[in-house]
C-alpha cells in the first residue's frame, strides 16, 4: 500500500491546450481516491518559491474547455541547479507533498526525472506539448488541438494564395521535430513540407521545385518547421532569388498555435492520462511518464521516454508527395 497522502501538481514549459483538462483530471481523480491535491503555481519556479494551494474539486470547475493553464507555467533555470532542486525538495517537505505530478514536455519531464532520482521522490509525468516529440505516447496533449488550429489558418491562407496565384511558406512550431509540419501539410493539402528530419541529406526546396509543381498549380503552400537558420524566411528568400518570377509570401504562425480551447481528442487524452497518473501513484509507481498507446494508458520509465527519440514516420513524406501532384 502506498503511504502517499498529498500529491502536488504543476504545469511546466510551454503551455499547451489540454493542460487545464489534465489539472482537472489529476485533481478530481486524486480527491476521489482519498488524496489531498495541492496545485503548484508557475511550474518548478513556483515549487522553489512555495507557491502552493490546496485544491478542491470546485477549483477546477469549468476549466476543461479553457486553453493555457490555470496554474501558470515557466521554464525554470533555477530548477536545473542543485540548489534549486534542494529548495524544491524542502518546499515539498514543508507542504507535506509526498508525490509530484508534472504536466509538460521533454525538458519538464527531464527535470522531473532528475528530481525524482536525486531525491528518491515519487514523480509521475504527463506528456503535454504541442510538439508531440515525446517517445512512449502516440500523442502528447495539445498536439491534436494545435494541428487543428494550424489547419484552420492554412485553409484561410489557401484562399488568398489561390486568388493571387502565390507560393506561401507557412512556418509552424515544433522546436526541432517535424511532426506538426509534416502532418499538418497532409491535413491542409499542402504541396510540400520542410522538416528537420530530412534536412541533413537532401535540399528539400530544390527537390520540391524540381517536381515542377508550380506549372500545374495555381497556388502553392509549403509548410516549414521552425528553425533558427532555415525557417520560412530562408526558403522564401531563396525562391525569390532563384525563381524571381514567382510571387512569394511568408506567414509565421507563431504563438497563436499554442492557444485556444482543447479539441475533444486532447480533452480525452488529458482526462485519461490524469486519471492514469493517480493510478500510477496508487500502484506505487515512480519515475514514469503516463502515455497513451493504441487506445490504452501505458507507463513508460522516464529513462526510456527521455533517452529515446520518437520515430518520425518517413512514409508520411511519400503520402504527401503522392497526394500533392
Ligand atoms: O515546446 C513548445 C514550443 O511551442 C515549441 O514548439 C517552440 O519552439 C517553443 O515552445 C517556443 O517557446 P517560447 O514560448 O518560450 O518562445
Amino acid at each position: 500500500m502506498s503511504k502517499i497522502k498529498t500529491i502536488g501538481v504543476l504545469t511546466s514549459g510551454g503551455d499547451a491546450p489540454g493542460m487545464n483538462a489534465a489539472i482537472r483530471a489529476v485533481t478530481r481523480s486524486g480527491i476521489c481516491n482519498g488524496f489531498t491535491v495541492k496545485g503548484i503555481y508557475r511550474g518548478y519556479e513556483g515549487l522553489i518559491n512555495g507557491e502552493v494551494k490546496t485544491f478542491t474539486t470546485e477549483d477546477v470547475s469549468g476549466i476543461i474547455t479553457r486553453g493555457g493553464t490555470i496554474l501558470k507555467t515557466a521554464r525554470s533555470k533555477d530548477f536545473m541547479t542543485p540548489e534549486g532542486k534542494k529548495k524544491a525538495f524542502e518546499v515539498c517537505k514543508k507542504e507535506e507533498i509526498d508525490a509530484l505530478i508534472v504536466i509538460g514536455g521533454n525538458g519538464s519531464l527531464t527535470g522531473a526525472w532528475e528530481f525524482g532520482t536525486e531525491y528518491d521522490f515519487p514523480v509521475i509525468g504527463i506528456p503535454c506539448t504541442i510538439d508531440n516529440d515525446l517517445y512512449g505516447t502516440d500523442s502528447t496533449i495539445g498536439y491534436d488541438t494545435t494541428m487543428n488550429t494550424i489547419m484552420e489558418c492554412v485553409d484561410r491562407i489557401r484562399d488568398t494564395a489561390n486568388s493571387h496565384e502565390r507560393i506561401f511558406f507557412v512556418e509552424v512550431m515544433g522546436r526541432d521535430a517535424g511532426f506538426l509540419a509534416q502532418n499538418c501539410a497532409i491535413a491542409c493539402g499542402a504541396e510540400a513540407a520542410i522538416v528537420p528530419e530530412e534536412t541533413t541529406d537532401v535540399d528539400q526546396l530544390a527537390e520540391f521545385m524540381a517536381r515542377g509543381i508550380r506549372k500545374s498549380k495555381k497556388s502553392c503552400i509549403v509548410i516549414v518547421s521552425e528553425s533558427p537558420k532555415c525557417g520560412a524566411l530562408y526558403y522564401a528568400d531563396r525562391v525569390k532569388k532563384e525563381f524571381p518570377n514567382f510571387d512569394v509570401r511568408v506567414s509565421i504562425l507563431g504563438h497563436l498555435q499554442r492557444g485556444g480551447s482543447p479539441s475533444a481528442m486532447d480533452r480525452v487524452f488529458a482526462s485519461c492520462m490524469g486519471v492514469g497518473a493517480i493510478r500510477a501513484i496508487m500502484q506505487g509507481q515512480r519515475n514514469v511518464m503516463v502515455g497513451y498507446r493504441n487506445d490504452d494508458v501505458v507507463y513508460v520509465p522516464f529513462s526510456e521516454c527521455i533517452r529515446t527519440d520518437k520515430r518520425f514516420d518517413k512514409r508520411l513524406i511519400t503520402v504527401l508527395n503522392e497526394l500533392s501532384i
